[in-house]
């Protein structure tokens, strides 16, 4: 029966991490899946994790399952991270979390809830997206549409254009939201904006899925969650999806979270059966390893503390980069201005070249992005700086 399937192509992300990793060149320089690499090009366990881990395989006496929602503490933790201890929305238990095998499994068990709770509503997602949200959110069975968000031109919010599209959003379809650093475009909502969109739900009466990936990387931990933070003091109702990859660097782990807010205890004890009888039906209990890490470093003080110190010196070299990249970049052309990469959170900014400058790049001088000329920051360091500008000099002249 297998020969009826027809071959897929590997993804935009995946398939161009493939081709980097199938070059032998010396030079080859991996701009593209979006993974934290340090200056060494390296993407290191944190030591608050390593540390948190190493005490937790010492006293670790079994294997067994923890449930089907995973770590209730886990869950908390990150409630409190993303909202702080004393929300509204915690105090009146409104919010109902489950443990999910990464950020994606989170997407994946929050489209299928809302697909059984309104199968026709269409989920709105910013034009452009994470490509891989589009198969995640589909494959529950959802429609998909875009609203305007990222103007390539003007490198700004098209703000206006959204909120005149999302105008014509219905009663209860979702509205897709990245919390913050933008992905693929890194260009962030201000408060004053999310405020708007949050009145924008209430007149519209549709529901915010956030898409919180890399809470810290931008400008702090409790400044990337403003926008989840603004949502949930003024709407009754709003999904939200949370992943630890990044932010903890327990990308092969799988740690992330869906919660569902809810107006009323009784609809939030329906989320929660809802979420945990989804989960069952997809991958029965989440892996528990890598929550259990970060349970341990959100819960311990001392390692609470450092993992802060660390994520804050991976938000410096983030923003550093930006800086060498945009200067330097405009220091040896002067057609682009490319002021805005600075301006930009997190680990993505599009450069603004053409698919077959990209090509270029990667098949002339083994520099590898996404085609849609989405850097990963990160990749860039002070060994290939040089390189990298001359070379993007010499494709755009
Ligand atoms: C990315 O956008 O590159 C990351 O979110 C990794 C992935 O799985 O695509």
């Amino acid at each position: 029966m297998f020969e009826k399937l027809n071959t897929i192509e590997s993804d935009a992300i995946l398939g161009i991490m493939t081709l980097y990793n199938d070059d032998n060149a010396a030079n080859k320089i991996n701009l593209s899946i979006g993974v934290y690499q340090d200056e060494g090009g390296i993407t290191p366990v944190m030591s608050s994790v390593k540390k948190a881990e190493t005490k937790l395989i010492k006293n670790q006496l079994t294997k067994t399952y923890v449930g089907i929602a995973g770590q209730l503490k886990f869950n908390q933790a990150i409630e409190t991270l993303v909202l702080g201890a004393d929300h509204e929305v915690i105090k009146s238990q409104r919010i109902a979390t489950i443990q999910t095998p990464g950020g994606s499994g989170g997407l994946s068990v929050a489209a299928h809830v809302i697909q059984r709770a309104k199968a026709s509503a269409i989920v709105w997602a910013s034009d452009p997206t994470w490509p891989n949200h589009i198969p995640l959110l589909s494959t529950a069975g959802l429609a998909l549409k875009t609203y305007p968000y990222y103007d390539r031109q003007s490198h700004s919010i098209k703000f206006d254009e959204m909120l005149s599209c999302l105008n014509e959003a219905n009663q209860g379809d979702i509205v897709l939201l990245h919390g913050c650093c933008h992905n693929p475009c890194g260009a962030d909502l201000n408060e004053a904006q999310w405020s708007q969109i949050a009145d924008l739900c209430l007149e519209r009466d549709f529901i915010p899925l956030i898409d919180l990936a890399y809470l810290g990387l931008g400008d702090g931990l409790e400044q990337d969650a403003i926008g989840v933070k603004v949502l949930a003091n003024k709407l009754p109702e709003l999904i939200l999806v949370v992943s630890c990859s990044k932010n903890l660097g327990l990308y092969k782990e799988r740690v992330g979270t869906t919660s569902i807010i809810s107006s009323c205890l009784g609809d939030k004890e329906k989320a929660f059966s809802n979420l945990t009888n989804v989960a069952r039906s997809i991958y029965s209990m989440p892996p528990d390893h890598g929550a259990a890490i970060a349970l341990e470093v959100l819960s311990n003080t001392d390692l609470t503390l450092e993992w802060k110190k660390e994520l804050s010196e991976v938000r410096e070299r983030i923003k550093n980069i930006r800086y060498l990249l945009s200067s330097s970049l405009n220091s040896v052309q002067s057609n682009i201005d490319f002021s805005f990469i600075e301006n930009e959170k997190g680990m993505f900014s599009f450069l603004g070249l053409s698919k077959d400058q990209v090509i270029e790049l990667r098949e002339k001088y083994h520099i590898y992005l996404v085609e849609s000329s989405r850097v990963n920051i990160t990749g860039i360091n002070s060994k290939n700086l040089d390189y990298l500008i001359e070379s993007i000099a010499r494709v755009l002249s």
